[in-house]
């Protein structure tokens, strides 16, 4: 179980998370018209811990919200300094932030829109979303029988609450029938994502990911990886991939701040290349983990550190 911190950012202040609570006719429970974020931080060499790529996180939260028409009452620099507040009232350093905007009770029914709009700021210590092992071995994916949103019928560039319905039905079937993680296709056929992580694909040395033209969400670690896989020397393409590449590529990995960088060792019950964790998955994951801890200087621009500065 993730251990939940004690102390949550409610609509402007820090409350004992027991205080944190909400009418049961908060609109967004019911129908899922909310937006959220999950932000990682890490604890660097030097023992301070570091918020990873927040910039990005809050400018997508606000997009979302825009998405929805959700007038977030907080400027980002606020939300900044309250993430920063959340970890440091906790004692965090390597913990996991949700801030969630969702809109509270007042009317009810689809039409609702006056209601306050609210912001709620989470925090607990997760370790590896899809376990240690798998990290380490890689995990089994199963491509879904859920087809991921369709671009006319939801935003897949908002992170929003009741879109998660969608992941959720993939997961639960793809974990029922005894396997770590899904593959969504999308309306057209091509790979889309896993329920909550961008997926990348490797076939002799060459790097294949989806391009944001398909129903994705546009992953902050999917961009971290491309720009690192860049700067490597790695040859990326983002086009479209169909499902049977998944059986014949060298390597298969899935990318998320919850996730961070997780190899697929199997698809649909085929092994992916030799059935181990592949070369170029193990160096980005690598890289990846030096990268989020401050130990490669020239991505220091996407750490925001937890302590000092503004929001104390
Ligand atoms: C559906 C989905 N795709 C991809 C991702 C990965 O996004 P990020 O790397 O920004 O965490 C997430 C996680 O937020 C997600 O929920």
């Amino acid at each position: 179980m993730p251990e939940i911190g004690t102390q949550v950012w409610l609509d402007g202040k820090l409350v004992p998370s027991e205080q944190a609570t909400v009418h049961v006719l908060t609109h967004t429970l019911h129908y899922g018209y909310g937006v959220f974020e999950g932000i990682r931080s890490y604890e660097g060499e030097r023992g301070a811990g570091s918020l990873f790529r927040l910039r990005e996180h809050l400018q997508r939260l606000f997009d979302s919200a825009k998405i929805l028409k959700l007038e977030i009452p907080f400027s980002a620099e606020a939300l900044s300094a309250a993430c920063r507040q959340v970890l440091r009232a906790n004692g965090l350093k390597e913990g996991y932030l949700r801030p969630l905007v969702f809109l509270g009770h007042g009317k009810m029914g689809l039409g609702a829109f006056a209601n306050p709009v609210r912001v709620a700021i989470a925090g607990w210590v997760w370790g590896a979303y899809l376990g240690d092992d798998g990290m380490r071995d890689g995990i089994r994916a199963k491509v879904s029988s859920f087809t991921r949103i369709h671009p006319n019928s939801n935003m897949a560039r908002g992170k929003i609450v009741g879109q998660y319905v969608n992941s959720i039905l993939a997961k639960r079937e793809a974990v029922d029938g005894g396997y770590d993680e899904c593959i969504l296709l999308d309306h057209q056929g091509w790979i889309a994502e896993g329920s909550g992580e961008n997926i990348f694909v490797v076939r002799e040395g060459k790097i294949l990911t989806p391009p944001l033209s398909s129903p994705i969400l546009a992953g902050v670690t999917r961009d971290t990886i491309i720009r690192l896989a860049k700067d490597e020397g790695y040859e990326l393409h983002q086009c479209n991939v169909p499902r049977d590449e998944l059986y014949t590529s060298d390597e298969v990995f899935l990318t998320g701040t919850a996730a961070e960088v997780t190899p697929v060792r199997e698809v649909d019950d085929r092994p992916v290349g030799t059935g181990r964790p592949g070369a170029v998955t193990r160096r980005l994951q690598k890289l990846y983990r030096d990268v989020v801890r401050g130990k490669e200087p020239r991505y220091a621009d996407w750490l925001t550190p937890i302590e000092g500065g503004a929001g104390q």
